[in-house]
């Protein structure tokens, strides 16, 4: 069969919320992206409207014991600059965040040993009581049931955690010491626990074909997930993969509109990886599917040494002045301001796929 129609049949099956094979989006993700990123920005609009959220990020640790491949902040860069926030200084920053009126917070580090459970207990639980109505989302790695069960009791509400690529030898190699199948058993495992999860992967990793794209796609639908991050890969020059080549920007949009098509109702953010390698990319984003954006709240002496890779696109030096940028952009994308904490589990399509995931 000819490559276009193809591409029409795999479009128009997932138009109908067909489950396409890996085929179908493989020749999605090899074709030119103008249908597709139109397709997903229509459907953007129908299922979850104009909004753009807005999500404090607040990078509260940079020591990590893991030693992912393609990250700065691996535990063999031995250049990395590291820090850790006080308990106090993460108080401080989310009273930020709330005075910014942002309905959620984002707190994120490294695999850092410091950062006990106990400890993260007692932060969430001091930040509920004093926000009651802040949604707080927890990005802080692999952890055991018991721990995820003892932060979601804490009052987490949600969890960020990508499952970085589905291809389970790719995984193995640029996680040393680590596997899918464990990656894959915490995010079930948050599930069950009622969090609302994110994960998602990079695109452009060394030896990643649009194959395992597909197959990544295959597993954010199987998975229902309601939030999706997806960023292209960086290289890092403190890395082993210092020499490989960056992700491609045009193909980071299509994956980001495959997925508003497979996941109508997600939550979808444009990436800091994409503003980096893109000047325009968190328009470009908005106008491919996404709907969620999450500024820099951390404090801005500490931006620097949060290094996953170089050059980390910066809207300004302060949260308040990022958030006057990214407000004048999403305006002159023809979009506004989400108010609230702006769950996708709250959306009456996820409510129903609870029910029918297969
Ligand atoms: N390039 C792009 N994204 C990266 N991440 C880590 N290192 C890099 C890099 N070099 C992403 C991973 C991780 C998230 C916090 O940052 O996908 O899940
Ligand atoms: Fe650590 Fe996360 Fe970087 Fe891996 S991606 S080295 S877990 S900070």
């Amino acid at each position: 069969m000819p490559q276009t129609i193809i591409f029409d049949d795999a479009l128009a099956g997932l138009l109908a919320q067909e489950q396409p094979s890996q085929e179908q989006l493989v020749c999605l993700l090899g074709a030119t992206g103008g249908d597709l990123i139109a397709a997903a920005d229509r459907v953007r609009q129908q299922h979850v409207g104009d909004a753009v959220w807005l999500r404090g990020l607040i990078e509260f640790s940079s020591y990590c014991h893991h030693n992912c491949c393609y990250c700065g902040l691996r535990s063999g860069n031995k250049k990395a600059g590291r820090y850790r926030l006080s308990p106090a200084e993460i108080l401080a920053a989310v009273q930020q965040v709330v005075a910014a009126g942002l309905g959620t917070v984002v707190l994120q580090s490294g695999e850092d040993a410091w950062w006990t459970t106990a400890r993260l207990v007692e932060l969430v639980q001091e930040i509920k009581k004093q926000y009651p109505q802040l949604a707080i989302t927890l990005s802080v790695g692999e952890r055991s049931y018991a721990d995820y069960a003892a932060l979601r009791q804490a009052g987490a509400d949600r969890y960020l955690l990508r499952f970085e690529t589905s291809n389970p030898e790719l995984y193995a190699k640029l996680h040393p010491g680590t596997t899918l199948a464990q990656r894959l058993d915490c995010l079930y495992h948050l599930q069950q626990l009622g969090y609302e999860v994110g994960s998602g992967c990079l695109v452009g990793l060394p030896g990643q074909t649009l194959a395992d794209l597909a197959n990544d796609l295959l597993l954010i639908r199987r998975l229902r997930l309601p939030m999706v991050g997806i960023g292209p890969f960086i290289p890092h020059p403190e890395t082993p993969l210092a020499g490989a080549t960056a992700g491609d920007v045009p193909l980071t949009l299509k994956m980001l509109a495959l997925t508003r098509l497979l996941l109508p109702a997600s939550n979808i953010p444009v990436t800091t990886a994409l503003a980096t390698l893109d000047g325009g990319g968190r328009q470009n984003g908005w106008h491919a599917g996404a709907n969620v954006v999450m500024p820099n709240a951390t404090p801005s002496v500490y931006w620097q040494q949060y290094e996953l890779y170089p050059d980390k696109a910066q809207l300004g030096d302060s949260l308040q002045y990022s958030l006057a940028t990214l407000v004048e952009q999403i305006t002159a994308a023809g979009r506004y301001v989400g108010q609230g904490p702006g769950s996708a589990l709250a959306r009456k399509e996820y409510n129903h796929a609870e029910h029918t995931a297969q």
